[in-house]
């Protein structure tokens, strides 16, 4: 028998159990999407409500460019596109956790959040003037990789702008766990890590024109370890014309 709408909206509300996420794993191929949930669901907002620096520092950027709307693939709950949100940005965000997803509309109401794979792109023909990706596209293998910035690619208006931040080569977690392909790691498992050089991030980007690439670092306390420093590459450039 079909569950009564309200029902439905209720369930969803609801912190999953362990048992439902696992049989949820059973049917779904993305792990991505399985360890998110999971983690979500325990965790809640697990960077708190504070935008990462590099949401601050991409902020700057936008204004100067001049951009309108901006794209953000993995939104998590919403602590950076709310600052984007605030600022007057039309901001759109794309998440695979419905748990995450559900948090963020409660959070950042001025922004549309789709619940969906990033892999999946577009989910309309809306265009942006930017995308802002913050530590997203190293958790994918290599085809993987280049299939979403692909779709990155396409959702941008002629000359827009990206801002990607991703781990870099010099974190502290770099090395550790089972090397599944080439500077990637299964640091936590079901979870693979791909760790970015410079030149390698360059090549990531190659049919964009550079304007800044470098190294932040981005300070989290949460979970276990409690506080700790990243040092993500980050990547400012402008989609070059075919
Ligand atoms: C490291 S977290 C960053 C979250 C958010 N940007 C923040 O800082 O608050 C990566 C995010 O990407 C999401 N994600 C992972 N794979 C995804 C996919 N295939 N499509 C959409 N989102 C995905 C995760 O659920 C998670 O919210």
């Amino acid at each position: 028998m079909q569950k009564s709408r309200g029902i439905q909206r209720f369930l969803i509300n609801l912190p999953r159990s362990r048992e439902s996420l696992k049989k949820e794993i059973k049917t779904s191929e993305n792990s991505n999407k399985y360890y998110w949930n999971q983690r979500f669901s325990v965790e809640r907002k697990i960077w708190g409500e504070n935008p990462s620096k590099t949401a601050f520092y991409a902020l700057e950027l936008f204004k100067k460019y001049k951009i309108k709307s901006i794209l953000i693939p993995g939104s998590g709950y919403g602590r950076n596109s709310k600052l984007f949100s605030k600022n007057h940005f039309h901001t759109v965000g794309i998440e695979i956790s419905e748990i995450a997803f559900e948090i963020g509309k409660k959070y950042d109401p001025e922004t549309k959040f789709i619940n969906g794979s990033v892999l999946e792109m577009p989910f309309n023909d809306e265009k942006f003037d930017a995308i802002y990706c913050y530590n997203t596209l190293h958790l994918f293998l290599r085809g993987e990789r280049n299939q979403f910035l692909k779709k990155c690619y396409f959702q941008l208006n002629e000359k827009g702008f990206i801002f990607f931040t991703v781990f870099s080569e010099k974190e502290i977690s770099f090395g550790r766990g089972k090397e599944i392909e080439e500077n990637t790691f299964e640091s936590k498992p079901g979870r693979p890590t791909h760790y970015f050089s410079k030149k390698d991030l360059l090549e990531h980007f190659k049919e964009y024109q550079i304007i800044e690439t470098g190294i932040l670092e981005d300070q989290e306390n949460h979970g276990e370890i409690g506080k700790h420093t990243h040092k993500l590459r980050y990547i400012y450039a402008q989609k070059l014309l075919n």
